[in-house]
């Protein structure tokens, strides 16, 4: 028996047939980061903070959300690529977070990632027999050269690069981007994986190709008995290919289901505000395309509080988390939209926003008048932009001290809304067990004040 051989008999007998192929609990990867915009402290990304999901064998799973919602992170996570900070990550009943570097270089072959950048996986310096047979060789699948290259041929043939012979002895480079991506491909299936994570596996392809190339992923999939993991921050790729769907954002699932459900009759107000901003087909027909939420993504170092979406969020209300920077956001916002005049006479009363002592629980500016700007916060607060107002406990004004409180805000739990998972306080305040709350206080109060 081989090494390789042996090292497959250990991991069968360890796995289970019952398992789901993937096993995913509030898995957790988080960075350090030093220095950055605040400070001279450190800090931590949460890139995925707390994700939960199976993936069960021939499915296609997808992973969605906006640049910097943490696909990557996790799709690499999930194959041991980048060791996970906190949670349970399970293949095949596998932990692969205990695996000794042995055992995982003999899983490797059985996971395969389909790089988001082309060029990551594909050395313009070596030929394209030697590139994409090069796994072959790492996992010792093949070693002598006429082996490689028969394999690879065959390989070739079955992405569509015809007759395999014209491409294997010339380099990446000198193929079109449709032909790279067949490579990569190639590249990837040709220790005949088990589970593919492909990463924006067409987004950088012109729209005629995707199609081709997503139907071909298709044909492999069936062909290979594989699962993928597919990520993308194309809802349009991901309708076409996934059975179902995590939506992403800041390294949370905000809804996870079936991926029809979703598309029909999505629940999360991110789900929708993403469908939304699918451009429609038909040519000339006017769209109800938007733009999205108003708002970046905030930074992962320090996400909103409660719900992580609430400042772009056209549905949040009093329990979704707003905090003392919102605050200073919106009066920021409103200062951009109203006269001059108006705007003056406010900076006149409230001073420099920048001097305000900035809190998640409150915020105090000093310095001021700050009976009068009471007056003009409980006038003014309700016309603010977002919903800050009605997350706000308490205003009191001490001589020249104004403090505003917010109310506690939990993160929202995962809770089953019409057959798919959504994280959304809209559908009744859940905190999530072990999130990350504003304050101490009862938060209980602030659940009958939905809309
Ligand atoms: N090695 C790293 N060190 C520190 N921060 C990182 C690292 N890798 C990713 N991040 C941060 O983690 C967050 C998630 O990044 P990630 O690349 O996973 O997002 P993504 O959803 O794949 O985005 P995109 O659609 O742009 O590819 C971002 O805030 C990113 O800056
Ligand atoms: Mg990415």
């Amino acid at each position: 028996m081989t090494r390789a051989q042996t090292e497959r008999k250990e991991h069968d007998a360890a796995s289970s047939d019952d398992e789901p192929l993937l096993t995913v609990e509030n898995l957790q990867t988080h960075f350090p980061v030093r220095g950055g915009l605040f400070g001279a402290g450190s800090g931590v990304v949460k890139a995925v903070d707390g994700v939960s999901f199976n993936v069960e064998p021939g499915e296609v799973f997808g992973l969605v959300g906006e640049s910097g919602s943490g696909k990557t992170t996790l799709g690499r996570t999930l194959v041991n690529l980048i060791p996970p900070t906190a949670g349970v990550l399970r293949y095949r009943g596998i932990d692969l977070a205990a695996q000794s570097e042995r055992a995982m270089r003999g899983l490797r072959r059985e996971l395969s990632v389909i790089f988001q950048d082309p060029n990551a996986s594909l050395n313009p310096a070596m030929t394209i027999v030697d590139g994409v047979g090069h796994p072959l060789r790492i996992h010792a699948l093949a070693t002598k050269a006429s082996d490689v290259r028969r394999e690879v041929a065959a390989m070739l043939e079955r992405v569509g690069l015809s007759p395999p012979e014209s491409f294997l002895d010339r380099y990446p480079d000198e193929l079109s981007g449709g032909q790279k991506q067949r490579l990569v491909i190639a590249r990837a299936l040709i220790t005949r994986p088990k589970l593919v994570i492909a990463d924006e596996p067409v987004a950088a392809l012109d729209m005629s190709v995707r199609a081709r190339v997503l139907e071909l992923m298709l044909d492999l999939k069936k062909e290979f008995n594989l699962t993928y993991i597919l990520i993308t921050h194309d809802l349009a790729t991901a309708r076409f290919m996934c059975d179902r769907i995590g939506i992403l954002y800041l390294g949370k699932f905000v809804e996870q289901g079936e991926a029809k459900r979703l598309f029909d009759d999505p629940k999360h107000p991110y789900t929708r505000a993403l469908l939304d901003a699918i451009p429609l087909p038909e040519a000339g027909r006017r769209g109800r395309q938007k733009e999205l939420p108003r708002g970046e993504v905030p930074d992962a170092i320090r996400p909103p509080a409660g719900c992580r979406f609430h400042p772009r969020c056209a549905r949040a209300f009093g329990a979704c988390g707003w905090e003392g920077r919102d605050l200073i956001e919106a009066i920021e916002a409103r200062w951009t939209t109203v006269d001059v005049e108006i705007r003056q006479r406010e900076q006149a009363l409230i001073g420099d926003l920048a001097k305000a002592d900035v809190h998640r629980e409150q915020v105090r500016f000093s310095g001021l008048d700050a009976a009068s700007f009471e007056q003009w916060l409980r006038r003014t607060g309700p016309d603010l932009p977002g919903k800050v107002f009605s997350g706000i406990r308490e205003i009191s004004a001490e001589s020249n001290v104004l403090t505003v409180s917010f109310k506690a805000a939990p993160e929202p739990a995962m809770q089953q809304v019409e057959g798919r998972s959504v994280a959304c306080h809209h559908y009744g305040v859940q905190a999530l067990p072990g999130g990350d709350h504003v304050g101490e206080a009862d938060w209980q109060a602030v659940a009958s004040e939905q809309d």
